[in-house]
């Protein structure tokens, strides 16, 4: 009897004060744009408790529930209107989020029980743009490597990216940048007779944009049309003009003993009009 009142009045003790670790912090992650809700785990709001939210190094108090009353401080000019309440949890949803409300969010559960803490770490990304995929022309002229083609793969504006190509599933290249807003691109050098599966994937720590199943042969297509032509063609053009040249100096020659030069004037401006 008197031990069951000891570990009880023990427990009351140890219950007092700050129960949690204030050293925990529970890391939260979301894209630009998203809801964002942090939990009290707190089943439902007694009349007497308060719970208190605050952002920042200088832990300025954002939100409260006290004495049923919800505080929502209405001149926060980082947060404007995006900040709710739940009247029964006490849980905070930041909506619309953006990266300025990256960072701390403690909070306090004042109640008959003691002071509870908890730390919330939020990191927002950049929602990602679909990689594009074109194909490097300039390697067209070069006429070095005919049975190559040069693809290249980019995006635009991004900050804390890789960038990779990935033949079927095993990566070929990435590129990666940090916090810095540029333009990214990562070029590849395939063979026009491809089978493969070829794709391009931009990601962050929580998301990903892909390019899949590029079709080599189609975006390869013009390139080795034009190398396939132009190889074509020479040949032909210049046994043309040869053709054409051997034929008009033996009309020339062959004419000479049986007419004057005018008449083969003549008959040469009539061939060429015609
Ligand atoms: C919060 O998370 C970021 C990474 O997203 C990290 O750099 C930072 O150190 C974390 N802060 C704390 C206090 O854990
Ligand atoms: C790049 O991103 C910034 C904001 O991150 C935006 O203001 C700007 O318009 C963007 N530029 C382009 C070319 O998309
Ligand atoms: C052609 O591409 C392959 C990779 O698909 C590469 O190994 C090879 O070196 C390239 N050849 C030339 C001439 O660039
Ligand atoms: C590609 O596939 C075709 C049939 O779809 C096959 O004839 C050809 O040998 C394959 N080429 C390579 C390089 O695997
Ligand atoms: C892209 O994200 C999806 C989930 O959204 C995941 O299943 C997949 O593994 C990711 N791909 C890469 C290459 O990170
Ligand atoms: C790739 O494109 C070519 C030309 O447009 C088409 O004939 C072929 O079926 C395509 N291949 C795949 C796998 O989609």
């Amino acid at each position: 009897m008197t031990d069951k009142a000891v570990f009880l009045c023990f427990c009351l003790l140890l219950k007092k004060g700050v129960i949690g670790d204030t050293d925990e912090v529970k890391s939260v992650s979301a894209l630009e744009g998203d809801s964002v809700s942090l939990n009290t785990d707190v089943t439902e709001v007694q009349r007497d408790d308060q719970i208190l939210w605050m952002f920042g190094p200088q832990n300025t108090r954002i939100a409260d529930i006290h004495r049923q009353n919800i505080y929502i401080d209405a001149t926060n000019t980082i947060f404007e209107k995006r900040l709710q309440m739940d009247s029964q949890t006490g849980s905070l949803t930041i909506r619309n989020i953006r990266s300025e409300h990256s960072g701390l969010y403690k909070l306090q559960i004042i109640s008959s029980r003691g002071t509870e803490e908890k730390l919330f770490n939020i990191s927002i990304y950049a929602r990602l743009p679909a990689p594009v995929i074109t194909r490097d022309s300039s390697q067209c002229s070069s006429g070095s490597s005919t049975s190559n083609c040069s693809l290249v793969c980019s995006v635009v504006n991004v900050s804390a990216v890789t960038l990779s190509w990935y033949k079927g599933n095993s990566l070929l290249s990435s590129i990666s940048v940090s916090d810095l807003s540029i333009s990214l691109s990562l070029p590849l050098e395939v063979e026009y007779q491809e089978n493969n599966t070829y794709s391009c994937v931009i990601n962050n720590p929580i998301t990903n944009q892909t390019q899949h199943n590029i079709n080599i042969t189609q975006l390869c297509h013009t390139c080795a049309e034009l190398d396939e032509r132009l190889k074509h063609m020479m040949p032909i053009a210049n046994m043309t003009i040869i053709a054409g040249l051997l034929a008009f100096i033996a009309a020339v020659v062959g004419l000479r003993y049986h007419r004057n030069i005018r008449t083969i004037v003549q008959q040469f401006t009539q061939c060429t009009q015609a």
